[in-house]
């Protein structure tokens, strides 16, 4: 696993465009894996400059994202479809047909089936991930079992109490998601994670101990061939990593 050390969360949103670009660039009809949550979002807005200012072109890019809330339909302001549109796609040349954001609303089984037969034929170029601070990827939550494919998840306590900010209060955070199973996770070519504020518990797990835990599933990054980990230096201090 390859990790480096950004100076601050500008220098890690800066390195992470750095490798999605090279990679548009040289597969410009690539399928791209994103995620949510706070920390693409410094990449995504550098993406989008480099879009509008530089060129960078994603017209003939693909996305899959790893997840969405059960009960939000897409136009519900913190669905992960709304978040895309909102952080990345409306700022973009990508066309959003092209675009998959699993559906949260509707018939969850009948989702599903799609979500895992666009995976099926889907190969992942890069797979965007962020963490949890209990360690989950996407929305696969620590447990004695994980899961391969597209699956519903039950939120633990702690991530609806991480994800409750986003909402007017903790009631309103959906307790359900459809997520990407670690092994479509697992299967991309290759993974990058940016991991930077509280997130001791998990870089501590990740970056330090030799362990692979399906109670932190972010573990099971070390397996992975070809992963790079973008760590901010405050984190990276506080847990004593130096590279
Ligand atoms: C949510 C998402 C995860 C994301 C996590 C961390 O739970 N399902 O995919 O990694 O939030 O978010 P943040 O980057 O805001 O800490």
């Amino acid at each position: 696993m390859k990790v480096i050390i950004a100076r601050d969360s500008d220098d890690a949103a800066r390195m992470a465009a750095d490798i999605i670009e090279a990679a548009v660039r040289e597969y410009p009809e690539c399928t791209l894996g994103l995620a949510t949550g706070s920390s693409p979002v410094g990449m995504y807005k550098e993406l989008a400059r480099r879009c509008k200012d530089e060129g960078l072109d994603f017209s003939k890019v693909h996305s899959v994202n790893l997840d969405e809330y059960v009960g939000l339909d897409g136009t519900h302001e913190q669905s992960y479809r709304f978040f895309m549109n909102d952080n990345l796609f409306d700022h973009i040349n990508i066309d959003k047909t092209n675009t998959y954001v699993a559906k949260g609303t509707g018939d969850i089984q009948e989702n599903l089936k799609e979500f895992n037969d666009i995976l099926d034929k889907t190969d992942i170029r890069i797979q965007v991930l962020g963490v949890g601070p209990d360690g989950h990827l996407g929305f696969n939550e620590p447990g004695d079992t994980l899961y391969d494919g597209a699956h519903e998840e039950t939120l633990d306590d702690s991530t609806i109490e991480a994800n409750k900010r986003f909402f007017a209060s903790k009631d309103e955070v959906p307790t359900r998601a459809v997520t990407m199973g670690m092994g479509n996770i697992m299967r991309a070519q290759s993974l990058l994670m940016i991991i930077g504020g509280n997130k001791e518990e998990a870089a501590r797990r990740l970056l330090i101990e030799d362990k692979i835990d399906p109670r932190c599933p972010a573990t099971f990054m070390r397996l992975h061939r070809d992963a790079t980990v973008i760590i901010e230096k405050e984190l990276a201090d506080r847990i004593g990593y130096g590279g």
